[in-house]
């Protein structure tokens, strides 16, 4: 099995674009972060993954008018996603003004689509708070399925870890097809 990933390719969806992670990003990513996290700053290892591999497992979005980073998406591998071939979704997070508009659901897909062309992974990970509608939904609506419900005591909060297959997404590249919601994201397949 090769165990390649490539580069995230550059998507667009309405006045936004998604485009990898760059090194001169990560700044960007890490004030996001601290926003999403109350402060908090992103930790060592996460840090390295951002700066080492941050092209292949981070997308950021970008607001072509202004040029400013609204968003990202990072993905690294936990022990349980070693064991079960998945990538997991650490953090996706939007500036609030951005929300609700389909952005958060578009940059999702376009992740799933970058690592659909992995060969060795099965599927994609996230752990989310069952309160978070908005996220629950977005998963939900790509095809992310409950595989167990939980109490996260640091959180005080139930979540579900959810796993989203990635042969669907597989088959439309292979296939050339798109579905409707797709057509407004241009570089798949
Ligand atoms: C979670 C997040 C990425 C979702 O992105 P988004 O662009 O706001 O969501 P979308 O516009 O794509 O909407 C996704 C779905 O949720 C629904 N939704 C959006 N906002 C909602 C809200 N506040 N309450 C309930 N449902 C909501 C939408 O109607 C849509 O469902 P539908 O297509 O079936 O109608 C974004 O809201 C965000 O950054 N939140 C803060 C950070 C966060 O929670 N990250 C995820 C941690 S697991």
């Amino acid at each position: 099995m090769f165990y390649r990933i490539a580069k995230v390719t550059r998507g667009d969806y309405k006045s936004f674009c998604f485009s990898a992670c760059s090194f001169r990003n990560v700044s960007s990513v890490l004030n996001l972060y601290q926003k999403f996290h109350d402060g908090k700053k992103l930790g060592l290892s996460k840090n390295l993954i951002l700066r080492l591999a941050g092209e292949k497992l981070c997308l950021v979005v970008t607001n072509k008018q202004t040029q400013e980073i609204v968003g990202y998406s990072l993905y690294y591998f936990n022990a349980r996603d070693r064991k079960e071939g998945t990538v997991h979704e650490g953090d996706t997070y939007l500036l609030p003004e951005y929300r609700g508009q389909g952005i958060g659901t578009a940059q999702r897909r376009h992740a799933l689509y970058h690592f659909a062309r992995c060969p060795f992974l099965k599927g994609v990970s996230s752990r989310v708070s069952l309160n978070n509608h908005a996220s629950l939904k977005s998963n939900e609506n790509l095809g992310f399925k409950p595989i167990e419900r939980y109490f996260d005591r640091s959180m005080n909060e139930e979540r579900v870890y959810m796993v989203c297959d990635l042969a669907p997404y597989r088959t439309q590249i292979r296939d050339g097809q798109r579905n409707k919601k797709d057509l407004e994201v241009r570089d798949y397949p």
